[in-house]
């Protein structure tokens, strides 16, 4: 199957992300939000992005206007019923993820592949409220989508093996590098990933350093790129919520309980840099200081 045109669901940091990408890699690109204003929001995050290649000179001026002009934003699900491939990147939550694919199954010819960008969730539980299971794929990107290399293809044991490989290279054609990892409940990287954000959490609870002194010590003694606290602000503290919960209710291990402090932060509305607040206050982007927890 040519794949030609590409439906995004969300537009928030992952789905202007993927849609940008896509946009980029030559697709026709569909992007599907909630309400007009985020539908704008979503579009000036791309075009700030396409802004700044142009400026670093990565890309000209022409390349720019012809990438900007493949991506369309909507906010009806019916724009997307003539889409070859669509990825969901909406909030992490099982009934709103499966109503949409629902509706999608209905409108959608059978040719179309779905795919789920969740970050916690079984693709497998989200593929059963359609009736193309075989035609469904996990495609977890990485934020920021334009940035990240990695896209983690991720096959049920329902997915056609032939669909999961047209999968593969649609990931390679977006420029990423794809691994292939099996449907259970995180993936590779966030079976990894999240138990180490929680514990940095815990670690803040339990008095043992501050978010600066917390984040320091992964930098300078471990070598990553930013600490556990600057990450989590990236990630949303919603989304890491919710992953968290729903990776504590697959395994049932204290490893992925949410700590309470995420919860309070979350239910405080502090949702990391996306809302101006997380562990860090954003009303200097180019100098957060840590809050006082
Ligand atoms: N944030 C990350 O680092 C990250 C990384 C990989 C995967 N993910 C996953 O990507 C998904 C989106 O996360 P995000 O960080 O972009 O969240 P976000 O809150 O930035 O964006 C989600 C967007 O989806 C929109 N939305 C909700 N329901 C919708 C619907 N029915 N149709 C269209 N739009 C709808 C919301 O208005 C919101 O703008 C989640 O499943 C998350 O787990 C997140």
């Amino acid at each position: 199957m040519a794949i030609q045109k590409v439906g995004i669901v969300g537009c928030g940091l992952m789905g202007s992300g993927i849609a940008q990408v896509s946009a980029q890699a030559g697709f026709a690109t569909v992007v599907r939000e909630v309400s007009p204003d985020l539908v704008e929001k979503g579009l000036k995050g791309i075009e700030k992005n396409l802004a700044r290649l142009v400026e670093k000179g990565t890309i000209t001026e022409a390349v720019r206007n012809e990438t900007r002009g493949r991506v369309k934003g909507v906010t009806s699900v019916e724009e997307l019923k003539d889409c070859d491939v669509i990825v969901e990147a909406i909030i992490e939550q099982l009934p709103a993820k499966r109503e949409l694919f629902a509706l999608l199954d209905g409108l959608c010819p059978s040719h179309t592949i779905f795919a789920s960008n969740t970050s916690s969730l079984t693709i497998t539980e989200i593929a059963a409220a359609t009736k193309r299971p075989q035609r469904f794929v996990g495609l977890h990107f990485f934020n920021p989508v334009p940035v990240m290399r990695l896209v983690e293809v991720v096959r049920t044991i329902a997915t056609d093996p032939a669909v999961y490989e047209e999968m593969v290279s649609f990931g390679a054609r977006l420029g990423k590098t794809p691994v292939r990892a099996n449907d259970s409940g995180g993936f590779i990287v966030n079976r990894l990933l999240v138990p180490y954000l929680l514990d940095a959490i815990r670690a803040l609870e339990e008095g043992v350093g501050s978010v600066v002194d917390i984040d320091n010590s992964m930098k300078l003694g471990c070598g990553y790129p930013m600490g556990p606290f600057t990450l989590l602000d990236f990630v949303g503290l919603d989304t890491t919520y919710y992953i968290s919960q729903i990776m504590f209710e697959e395994f049932k291990e204290k490893r992925f309980a949410a700590p309470p402090l995420l919860k309070r932060m979350v239910l405080a509305g502090w949702h990391g840099k996306k809302t101006g607040r997380g562990f860090y206050d954003y009303s200097d982007p180019a100098n957060p200081t840590a809050m006082s927890l």
